[in-house]
């Protein structure tokens, strides 16, 4: 199947992409796809079979080896890495913080892109998010946006969610580590975190998830009646 529909939804972190892409998928009725998890589950298996995470050729042969499978139930994409359900494993900080390694390089990049494309293409509608999905991913998507907010509120965004999972965090450090996280996305040569030209920028710091997707929905009902 190819899907009738694709809305991109990218953004830096922080900004809101994975709840109001769950969100608006359930109100057009199709599915959404969070490509981060996708960069995080091939961090995961690196890093459990002791991977050099700079060695790009040793991680093209855990990808080779491995079986990534994401499954929506409900509300929750899970992520199973070789059978085993690491849907909060993917979330950890030391996942977080050696993504880049993953995220940086060209042809893991592309492999997770086929992988983000062929996951896609089962679903009629889909609302896709990530950092590269207006630009490089889908670059026919009918309808995209670039979500941006202020990096403070985008951290205390985090910080809340982090909390609600029970990981209790210094606040400046967050900071540092979100604010060092923007910069690598933007300015790495392959698939920079940067806005589509025909994307549609939603300001995100004074709304909340509901007022974005409402301002989404007026868009695509406007141009989709
Ligand atoms: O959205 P996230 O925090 O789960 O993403 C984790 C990392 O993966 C992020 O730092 C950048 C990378 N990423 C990417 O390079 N391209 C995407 N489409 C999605 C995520």
């Amino acid at each position: 199947m190819t899907s009738s529909l694709i809305i991109t939804i990218d953004g830096p972190a922080g900004v809101g992409k994975s709840t109001v892409a769950r969100m608006l998928a359930k109100k057009l009725g199709g599915i959404f796809l969070d490509t981060g998890a996708t960069y995080r589950a091939v961090t995961v298996a690196a890093m459990q079979q002791g991977t050099d995470l700079q060695d790009l050729q040793a991680i093209l042969d855990v990808m080779d080896r491995t079986t990534f499978d994401f499954r929506h139930e409900g509300d929750v994409l899970k992520v199973f890495v070789d059978g085993e359900d690491e849907t909060q494993t993917i979330r950890q900080q030391h996942i977080t913080e050696n993504v880049k390694y993953v995220a940086g390089k060209q042809p893991l990049r592309s492999r997770l892109v086929e992988l983000q494309k062929k996951f896609a293409s089962q679903f009629d509608k889909v609302v896709t998010e990530g950092r590269d999905q207006g630009t490089v991913v889908f670059p026919k998507a009918q309808f995209k946006f670039f979500l941006t907010a202020d990096s403070k509120e985008r951290t205390r965004r985090r910080h809340e969610e982090l909390k609600a999972a029970g990981t209790e965090m210094d606040f400046d450090t967050l900071h540092e580590q979100m604010s060092q996280r923007d910069y690598y996305d933007e300015s790495r040569t392959v698939s920079p975190l940067k806005p589509a030209p025909d994307a549609i920028h939603i300001d995100t710091t004074d709304l909340d998830a509901e007022g974005v997707v409402n301002r989404m929905l007026e868009v695509i009902n406007k141009r989709h009646g």
